[in-house]
């Protein structure tokens, strides 16, 4: 049984451009390509978004294996479209929120369902850069400022290395008279170290806590990735290869079939592979399928 059939939501990639260089982004991880140029730059067009099917999804988030969201230069319109469906509850976002002004965060605070999370690594601008590289600490407070007071949902999310661990709780008091939610979470095992140290309590990082050996997070959560191309793929492990000049064969996109004729075509046999003891490259490599 294909878990994508019945999607619960999107992943949505509309982009692969960003402003920053986090040293161990998908940007700068040779597992997926040889160099930042083999990723093609691109961002969905509006025809792309349209052909999406909204009505089958719950939610939808909007993130990226290769870029910010908020560098696309429709992402109002786009969450705009996507609001417009009763049936979809939430949109959320990721970004590092160092990009646009105060006053477009502002208006970008009118869309109800929207939630957005802020990358905030530091408690000051040497230790959020160690790893926000190309960000500004001040303008990301700023933006933050600015769309919870005009009524935004916002999430703070700090990914905890050796060099902030002491200051997690420090960073989820930044703005003590504004709502949101802080939420720390893990670096990932197995990306490029980059001169970062991981945080002492490795426990629940992604490989330590084993979800890493675990059937497939993105199936079992019925989640579904659509980028930029409309090509629609299993997981964003998948995408990060698919995004760059050596495209993964046979995947569909939303340009060309509705998504039930995607869902039988015989590229999501390839992914079933795993059930066998040659799993596909990305099921074996990236989730430990077949070993
Ligand atoms: C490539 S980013 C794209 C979205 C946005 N540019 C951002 O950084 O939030 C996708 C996700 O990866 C997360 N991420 C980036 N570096 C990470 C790391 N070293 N360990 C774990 N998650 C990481 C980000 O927090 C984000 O949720
Ligand atoms: S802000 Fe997000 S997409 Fe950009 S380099 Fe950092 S992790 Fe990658
Ligand atoms: S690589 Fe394979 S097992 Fe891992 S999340 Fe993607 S589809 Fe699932």
């Amino acid at each position: 049984m294909n878990p994508w059939k019945n999607p619960k939501r999107y992943w949505l990639d509309i982009t692969t451009y960003c402003n920053a260089e986090c040293p161990q982004c998908a940007r700068s991880d040779y597992r997926y390509h040889a160099h930042i140029n083999e990723v093609e730059p691109m961002h969905m067009d509006m025809d792309t978004v349209t052909n999406i099917d909204f009505t089958i999804v719950e939610s939808v988030i909007i993130c990226g294996t290769y870029g910010d969201p908020i560098m696309h230069p429709h992402i109002k319109e786009i969450v705009g479209f996507i609001s417009s469906f009763d049936n979809i509850e939430k949109i959320h976002i990721d970004t590092n929120g160092s990009i646009r002004n105060t006053n477009w965060w502002k208006r970008f605070a009118v869309y109800k369902k929207l939630r957005v999370a802020f990358a905030i690594d530091g408690v000051n601008q040497e230790m959020h850069e160690r790893y926000r590289v190309g960000t500004n600490l001040e303008k990301v407070k700023s933006n933050i400022k600015s769309f919870t007071e005009a009524g935004g949902k916002a999430e703070i999310k700090t990914i905890k290395f050796k060099h902030n661990e002491d200051y997690i709780e420090e960073i989820g008091n930044i703005f003590p008279d504004l709502q949101h939610n802080h939420v720390p979470t893990y670096h990932e095992i197995g990306l490029k170290e980059n001169n970062l140290e991981m945080p002492t309590d490795v426990s629940r990082s992604y490989e330590v806590s084993g979800l890493k050996n675990k059937d497939c997070w993105w199936g079992d959560e019925k989640m579904v990735v659509i980028n930029s191309h409309g090509r629609v793929l299993p997981c964003c492990y998948m995408n990060a290869y698919d995004q760059t000049i050596n495209r993964l064969d046979g995947v569909g996109n939303i340009n060309e079939n509705t998504f039930d004729e995607i869902m039988d075509q015989p590229f999501w046999d390839f992914i079933k592979s795993w059930e066998t003891n040659n799993p596909n490259h990305s099921c074996k490599n990236n989730c430990n399928k077949g070993l």
